[in-house]
């Protein structure tokens, strides 16, 4: 009996698909050349050289809006720096920490601790004896040898706007450790007491966002490993590059461009990817995105959405007030006040799934604000409805 599988694999070796391999389009993909970011890796180096001569390195913050390169580039420098102590056998350890994994102190604290042998537990001590224990590691083994410790903390933000800087204060005075922060926002300082910010060293490093070249040049490198020849047309890459561009310059959104247009094409079993593969593959991510942000939602403003539906299926003109008296009816006993709506309304105007507009009713009646909705309305039903 013939096997489905083996008549795919052979079929796919008569006639080249269009992908040779998807992994590089995958986001966690490290590749091993970061074009366009060689200055800002070389400035972490500049730092980091130190730990090599046995000098604890200066603290280091990375800025840089979205898919400007930031993770990948500590990570880059991360292995290079691995590489080079183990050849030189340098008693140095990097660790990288993605906030939004670990987001109190005491959790990158004990993580840290577990990942240097020295096992916690993830909850029950108190944060003071979690510290002890870190600190502990650092003092000599029996050879004489202090172990060097390099902290990536990506996306910091979100770690300081929850539990505050302790985290830092307690890093940064360590004897041995040094960190690298990587942040969204220039001002991410502000969030930070002075005693701590004194010790972070103004290293800092600035990510700027990429030209629509720039992007060009990343999906060329990323599309020779993961797409067979002659598969892309002339104008996709350019196309992904400019529509990246425009999106505040994120590599991340052109290489998804780049990936989704070639899965479309791959669905369909065309044998190239045209730019309005490329064009669909927008809508696509976009979608994905309205999905995953209203599904994501708290229950209360998943029912004010559902009012907005409504209210849209009847035709009707929403004003806050009308807005309020049909949420009220979908939420009864546990709806939230008056006052609440409002921000939920900001907050959703702020996401771009609704807009509003203040009109004048006259003297007499006053301003009202009315709202429509920005998204597709049954991309919202079915969304609402299935989660
Ligand atoms: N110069 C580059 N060369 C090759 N690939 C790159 C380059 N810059 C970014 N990328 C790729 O683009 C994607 C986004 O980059 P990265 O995750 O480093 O962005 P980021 O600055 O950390 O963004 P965020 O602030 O959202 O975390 C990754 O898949 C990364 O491999
Ligand atoms: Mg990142």
């Amino acid at each position: 009996m013939s096997n489905i599988f083996e008549e795919l694999e052979s079929e796919e070796s008569i006639a080249p698909t269009i992908f040779k391999d998807k992994r590089p389009l995958d986001h966690r993909w490290l590749p091993d050349k970061l074009v366009h970011r060689e200055d800002q890796i070389r400035q972490i180096a500049k730092y980091w050289v130190d730990v090599l001569g046995g000098v604890t390195p200066s603290n280091v913050t990375l800025y840089g809006k979205t898919g400007t390169g930031k993770t990948a580039a500590s990570k880059f420098a991360r292995e290079q720096l691995i590489d080079i102590a183990r050849k030189k056998n340098v008693f140095v350890k990097v660790e990288y920490i993605r906030c939004t994994d670990y987001t109190t102190e005491y959790q990158v604290i004990a993580e840290l601790c577990n990942r240097l042998g020295r096992d916690v537990p993830n909850r029950g001590w108190t944060k003071g004896e979690v510290v002890n224990a870190f600190r502990e590691i650092f003092r000599p083994d029996v050879f004489g040898r202090k172990l060097h410790l390099i902290v990536i903390l990506d996306e910091i933000d979100i770690l300081l706007n929850k539990d505050g800087d302790g985290i830092l204060y307690t890093l940064t005075r360590t004897g041995n450790v040094s960190v690298l922060c990587i942040s969204n926002y220039l001002d991410f300082k502000n969030l930070i007491d002075s005693r701590v910010n004194s010790s972070l060293n103004d290293k800092e490093i600035v990510f700027p966002p990429y030209g629509a070249n720039q992007l060009s040049d990343i999906l060329s490198e990323r599309a020779e490993v993961s797409f067979n020849e002659n598969v892309l047309e002339d104008d996709v890459i350019p196309l992904c590059s400019a529509m990246a561009a425009k999106e505040e310059g994120d590599a991340r959104y052109a290489l998804d461009l780049l990936k989704n247009a070639g899965e479309l094409a791959f669905d369909e079993d065309s044998d190239v990817v045209t730019i309005d593969h490329v064009r669909r593959a927008k809508d696509k991510i976009e979608h994905n995105k309205i999905i995953e942000i209203i599904s994501t939602l708290p229950l209360q403003q998943q029912r004010v959405l559902e009012a907005i539906l409504y209210l849209t299926k009847q035709k009707e003109e929403i004003s806050s007030g009308k807005l309020y008296d049909a949420y009220t009816d979908i939420s009864k006993k546990d709806a939230v006040t008056y006052r609440r709506i409002f921000d939920f309304i900001g907050e959703l105007e702020m996401l771009g799934i609704i807009s509003t507009n203040t009109i004048s009713r006259g003297r007499a009646k006053g301003r009202t604000n009315i709202i429509k909705l920005q998204c597709d309305e049954t991309l919202l039903e079915t969304t609402l409805f299935t989660i």
